[in-house]
């Protein structure tokens, strides 16, 4: 008889909720001490309904934990230089420790001049050249929220990365890249072979079933299925999509980039999705403004 075996479970509420009870602790503990609390902004522009609820939910943990929250909200048709003036502001207004620009912006702001205009001592998203750059040369600095969630949970559950083989779907500079370059760092003792693979990548099953760390960052509902998992793989999903369901009362489900329910007979360890890397990523984004507010990387 074949056995069913069934992965482990990452549990991101779990341990994005221990993590921010160590660091509200911590923040107590200095507001005991006389000390300020730690301020993070947003900036948020227009009204895309998913960033709204990013930035609502990253207000509501921030303030849980002491950290004060504020957030910066401008109609879709601010110009490129007044969103350039608002960024100059928080970067040189002492109260606020750290601040993200939510991304998207509309189609007319350029991205990367904005994120190139943010004082790097205070992006907190770690989407900044210069943190991207020592975070490529295992220097100090601000990391991407996401893949250092995804670190965090590897590290959590003991899940060994040294001299495994890591295939990460997705090269977005948020998500797929960084993880990319985390995964094969020396620094914080990674030292994974990776392969990046993405939109352009030929034979792509193949080479997910040689993965034994395998994290989906591509975008599409319920791509990776059982057949493209080796046996006793660990997958870690980052997607995070609606489906319409008229059996559910909301009207849809939440699903990720994998096929949970059979390849979480196949693998030994697997996010959940809700419930996996998405609570991670905002644990990381406050534990980044804890690290600016103490100035940790910048003096
Ligand atoms: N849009 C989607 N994810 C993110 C994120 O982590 N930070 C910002 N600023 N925008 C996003």
């Amino acid at each position: 008889m074949e056995i069913n075996k069934t992965a482990q479970i990452i549990d991101g509420r779990l341990v994005a909720k221990k993590l921010k009870e160590k660091m509200k602790n911590e923040i107590v503990a200095m507001i005991d001490e006389g000390e300020n609390c730690p301020h993070l902004a947003a900036i948020l522009v227009g009204d895309d309904p998913a960033s709204q609820t990013y930035v609502a939910n990253k207000e509501k943990a921030a303030q849980n934990i002491g950290i004060i929250s504020s957030t910066y909200r401008y109609p879709t048709d601010i110009s490129e230089n007044e969103l350039l003036e608002i960024v100059n502001y928080l970067n040189n207004d002492p109260e606020i420790d750290g601040f993200i620009v939510q991304l998207p912006l509309p189609a007319h702001i350029t991205e990367s001049k904005i994120i190139e205009s943010i004082n790097p001592a205070k992006d907190v998203d770690g989407f900044h050249p210069i943190n991207v750059g020592n975070m490529v040369l295992g220097q100090p600095g601000f990391l991407s929220a996401t893949p250092y969630g995804i670190m965090y949970l590897l590290d959590y559950y003991n899940i060994k990365t040294q001299g495994k083989h890591c295939v990460v779907l997705g090269r977005s500079n948020i998500v797929g890249r960084p993880m990319s370059i985390l995964l094969s760092r020396k620094t914080g003792n990674a030292n994974s072979t990776v392969t990046l693979c993405h939109s352009k990548t030929e034979n792509m099953a193949d080479i997910t079933k040689t993965a034994d760390i395998l994290i989906c960052a591509i975008g599409k509902p319920e791509f990776v299925t059982a057949d493209m998992v080796k046996p006793g793989a660990t997958v870690i999903d980052v997607g995070i999509h609606r489906i319409p369901d008229s059996a559910k009362e909301k009207g849809y489900r939440l699903t990720g980039d994998v096929a949970f329910d059979e390849v979480s007979q196949k693998a030994s360890f697997i996010t959940p999705v809700p419930g996996g890397v998405g609570p991670m990523t905002i644990a990381m984004l406050l534990k980044n403004t804890l690290s600016a507010y103490k100035k940790e990387f910048y003096k």
